[in-house]
């Protein structure tokens, strides 16, 4: 009967597969990203990404920060390594922002940002372009400077309600 030739390790693959998924997919990972906003975006639209944004992470499982300045979008996301990816790809396909950079990715024990579904903050809050202007560290040293970013995103205090809590 064919069920007794087959190859028992076949059944063994899937286990494992059903395995890795669950260890690798659910586990918290996290990505630090810069970008350029769309050339005259407006407020209007910056907003409706904000509250869009906190709408969509809080049924996605993921949290973070976002900070903009001078046109730029610095993004920290963290959850589940399936949504994370899966923003990651919308992200890229997203109009309103451009030369999306992957500045650090990596694994995560815990969160860094677990009570804000995306806290916003922009120049009025601190400003990252003078924080890295008075930081003498050679300038292609990338590490470094996503580990300064890093540093400063979550050196902001977090602010009143609506904020993303
Ligand atoms: C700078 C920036 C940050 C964004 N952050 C998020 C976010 O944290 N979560 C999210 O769901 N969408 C975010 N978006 C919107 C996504 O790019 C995308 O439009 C949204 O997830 C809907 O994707 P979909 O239409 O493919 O489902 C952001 C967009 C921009 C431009």
């Amino acid at each position: 009967m064919m069920a007794m030739l087959e190859d028992p390790s076949a059944e063994r693959l899937d286990v494992q597969e059903q395995f890795w998924k669950p260890v690798t997919e659910d586990r918290l990972g996290y990505c630090l990203y810069r970008s350029l906003a769309q050339p005259g975006l407006a407020d209007d639209q910056l907003e409706r990404i904000i509250d869009r944004s906190r709408q969509r992470n809080r049924s996605n499982g993921l949290t973070g920060c976002l900070h903009y300045e001078n046109g730029v979008f610095f993004q920290w996301l963290e959850g589940p390594w399936r949504q994370v990816f899966r923003l990651l790809d919308a992200l890229r396909d997203d109009d309103r922002h451009m030369d999306m950079t992957i500045l650090d990715q990596g694994s995560l024990d815990r969160r860094l940002f677990p009570d804000w579904k995306m806290r916003f903050s922009d120049r009025r809050a601190a400003s990252l372009f003078d924080w890295l202007a008075d930081w003498n560290s050679r300038p292609d040293d990338e590490g470094a400077y996503a580990e300064r970013v890093g540093v400063f995103l979550r050196s902001i205090k977090a602010e009143g309600p609506g904020n993303g809590a």
